[in-house]
């Protein structure tokens, strides 16, 4: 394709909507991707008065199902190159699949769909149809994220025993649901949010950065999901007790009861020659911990190779990826920006009709989200039966 800017499509983001800001800022970062268009509330007329308020012209549609047929009819220099999906969760299987079957890359967000049917249903449809899919887990956008990944699955740790992966918030202490909070209402609803409340927000995240980091992948939990607050239908707060394919053990924890806690997701990686830690709150670096050793302290941007812990051949592509010096802080915005921008890459493979990556390595696949989603079923499935260890799904 020519080096046009690609045109991406909003599903959701109108009137309060959160998340769809720091994707559009994302979007925006490099100057090759724009929106172009959204389909931002579910009643029509809104719709179309937000996509008029937006604050840059976009073309507006009274909904996504209008939006994707209208696809076909542009020329090709107008035509959406991916859809961005920003709705709640019970508004993502079916945009995907329309999305999908027209031709259209798709972005999504976390969770991925409802249930693990809808799930198998977007693996399959995007193996056969051959699109790029993207499921937004933001943290892994973070360089520290792919330094931490590099340590851990090149054996700089050693084995592996022990993972304490956690996204632990405070915002639904209270029930704020009950206030009309738009954020809180939707995901305190089975129907709208899926099984599990706290753990398919945020525990979900949690997982991602487990599997993302390590490689390794839980074969057994015994799950507790508990609500805390009276009267509120789904868990706010998920405690996950994980046996792992290597033999090591682990905990995906997550909370949205804990005050002070704010956007408090971290990883801890436990291996026999040394320790790592990361946290998203204090994202510009990577504590190692190694046996009878100052701690060594890894910030984006100043890392060399072959300095007596990393290698001298470190894959270039890592060391290259910061965008700005060391000291000028990147953070949430930036994390986002890199998964958009390995998007890119991938989405313009697929349009010159050039093999594109599914591994991974860059940004959560649509096979990532499936996991998420086997993952919160089983979870669900191991608390009603009061912990019981449960197996989880080998993968698709
Ligand atoms: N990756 C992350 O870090 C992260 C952070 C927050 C939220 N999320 C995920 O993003 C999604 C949205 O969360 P949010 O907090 O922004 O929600 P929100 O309630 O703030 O925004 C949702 C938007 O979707 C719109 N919408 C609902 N149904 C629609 C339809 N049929 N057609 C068009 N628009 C429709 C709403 O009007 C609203 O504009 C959720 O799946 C959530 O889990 C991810």
């Amino acid at each position: 394709m020519s080096n046009r800017p690609l045109n991406v499509g909003l599903v959701g983001g109108g009137k309060g909507a959160f998340i769809v800001h720091p994707h559009q800022k994302a979007i925006h970062f490099d100057g090759t991707r724009r929106v172009v268009a959204g389909a931002l509330f579910p009643d029509p007329k809104i719709a179309l008065e937000e996509a008029a308020n937006w604050p840059y012209p976009i073309k507006g549609y009274g909904s996504y199902d209008e939006m994707i047929k209208a696809n076909a009819t542009l020329p090709e220099a107008e035509k959406l190159d991916y859809i961005l999906i920003v709705t709640p969760n019970f508004v993502h299987y079916d945009p995907a699949m329309k999305a999908m079957k027209a031709g259209i890359a798709v972005f999504c967000e976390k969770p991925l769909c409802l249930n693990l049917k809808e799930a198998n249903d977007l693996v399959k449809a995007s193996r056969k149809l051959n699109v790029p899919f993207c499921v937004a887990h933001t943290y892994l956008g973070h360089w520290t994220s792919r330094l931490s990944r590099y340590i851990v699955r090149s054996g700089l740790l050693g084995d592996i025993r022990w993972v304490d992966s956690y996204y632990i918030q405070g915002w639904l202490a209270t029930k704020l649901e009950a206030t009309g909070q738009q954020q809180a209402t939707w995901r305190v609803d089975p129907k709208r949010a899926g099984g599990s409340g706290c753990g398919g927000d945020i525990g979900t995240h949690a997982l991602m950065q487990l599997r993302y980091v390590t490689g390794l992948e839980i074969s057994q939990l015994s799950a507790q999901l508990e609500t805390f607050v009276e009267g509120r239908m789904l868990d706010d707060h998920f405690t996950i007790y994980c046996k792992l394919n290597n033999g090591a053990r682990a905990l995906v924890r997550a909370s949205q009861v804990c005050i002070g806690h704010k956007n408090d997701l971290g990883i801890e990686v436990a291996g026999t020659k040394g320790t790592l830690r990361w946290r998203q709150e204090d994202p510009e670096c990577v504590t190692i911990h190694l046996p009878n050793q100052p701690d060594r302290v890894y910030w984006r941007g100043a890392v060399s190779a072959g300095d007596g812990f990393l290698p001298k051949d470190m894959p270039a592509d890592l060391l290259a990826e910061p965008t700005i010096p060391a000291g000028h802080p990147e953070a949430f915005h930036d994390a986002f920006a890199r998964l958009h921008r390995c998007f890119e890459a991938d989405v313009r493979k697929w349009k010159d009709g050039k093999a594109f990556d599914t591994d991974g390595a860059k940004y959560a696949t649509v096979a990532d989200g499936w996991s998420g989603i086997a993952f919160i079923e089983t979870c669900v499935k191991s608390s009603q039966k009061k912990g019981a260890w449960t197996n989880m799904p080998k993968g698709i």
